[in-house]
């Protein structure tokens, strides 16, 4: 696992939820991480248990992805390492806010974090990847992209734009050694999703385990360019593939 995809890897959202089960996970193959996430406690406790766990060596950067300069600041914080696995993993609604009543920055915080600061690793990270003809990337995304659905507009559209940009990058990059996974996740249980949910009052129903989605991503990393976690057919289409486009939207509003 080191050899194809260490010695480096990074995880973007990589404090707690999913993201932290990825970490655990690539730590227990032996790779070297690289945590991002903004609360510092939060960070620094998962980095403990890693290093005392798996004996890897943890870096930990204190950075919101939804700010324009956090690019470059991740890139300046590991200048000096071989990236071998990149995953971005942070991601998540923080509510269920009618478009209107959301204010413009808000949206575009949103487009900042899934969206630039994604675009930005899988070139930055993925050009020496390509090069050395050895390499991993995880884009986490979400049923939300199958089809536009009401209070998760620039959610969904965020999440579309990394299953695309994931299918996109395997198509070119699965010849070259370069592993892409766009990984689709449903209701999941993780912090953040228990903060959403909770606040709204809904029953959270079946939740998938965070690190039985991390070891399955990193088990099929290779299977890409997609990976639908808990479907019974996790490489085939969309669920809702069978309707059209209006009959789709019309399935995911959750009202
Ligand atoms: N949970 C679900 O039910 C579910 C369902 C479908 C898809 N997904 C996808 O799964 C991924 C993970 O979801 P999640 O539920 O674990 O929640 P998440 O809030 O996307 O991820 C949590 C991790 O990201 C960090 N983070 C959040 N905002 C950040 C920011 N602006 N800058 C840097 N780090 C940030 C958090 O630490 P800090 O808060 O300290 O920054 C934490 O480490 C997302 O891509 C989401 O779209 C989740």
């Amino acid at each position: 696992m080191t050899a194809e995809y260490g010695p480096w890897g990074i995880v973007a959202g990589g404090s707690d939820g999913v993201g932290a089960a990825f970490a655990r996970a690539m730590a227990a193959r032996g790779i070297n991480l690289v945590l991002v996430a903004r609360r510092e406690p939060v960070l620094k406790e998962t980095a403990d248990a890693i290093r005392a766990r798996h004996g890897v060596r943890v870096r930990t950067l204190a950075l919101d992805l939804s700010e324009p300069d956090a690019p470059a600041a991740l890139a300046e914080a590991t200048a000096d390492l071989e990236i071998g696995l990149f995953v971005h993993n942070v991601g998540g609604d923080d509510s269920t806010t009618a478009f209107l009543d959301r204010d413009l920055e808000s949206h575009l915080r949103m487009v900042r974090r899934n969206c630039v600061s994604a675009l930005d690793a899988v070139h930055r990270f993925g050009a020496p990847m390509a090069a050395r003809g050895h390499g991993g990337v995880v884009l986490v995304t979400s049923g939300a992209a199958w089809a536009g659905g009401a209070t998760r507009a620039t959610y969904g559209a965020t999440k579309a734009f990394g299953l695309v940009l994931a299918e996109s990058l395997w198509a070119e990059w699965h010849g070259r050694g370069v592993d892409v996974l766009a990984l689709v996740l449903g209701r999941t249980d993780t912090p953040s999703f228990h903060r959403v949910f909770g606040a709204e009052g809904l029953a959270p129903g079946d939740l998938a385990d965070p690190d039985e989605v991390a070891e399955a991503a990193l088990t099929h990393l290779g299977d890409g360019p997609t990976w639908i976690y808990g479907s019974a057919d996790p490489t085939g289409g969309s669920p809702l593939g069978a309707l059209s486009r209006r009959d789709a939207v019309l399935a995911m509003n959750p009202r």
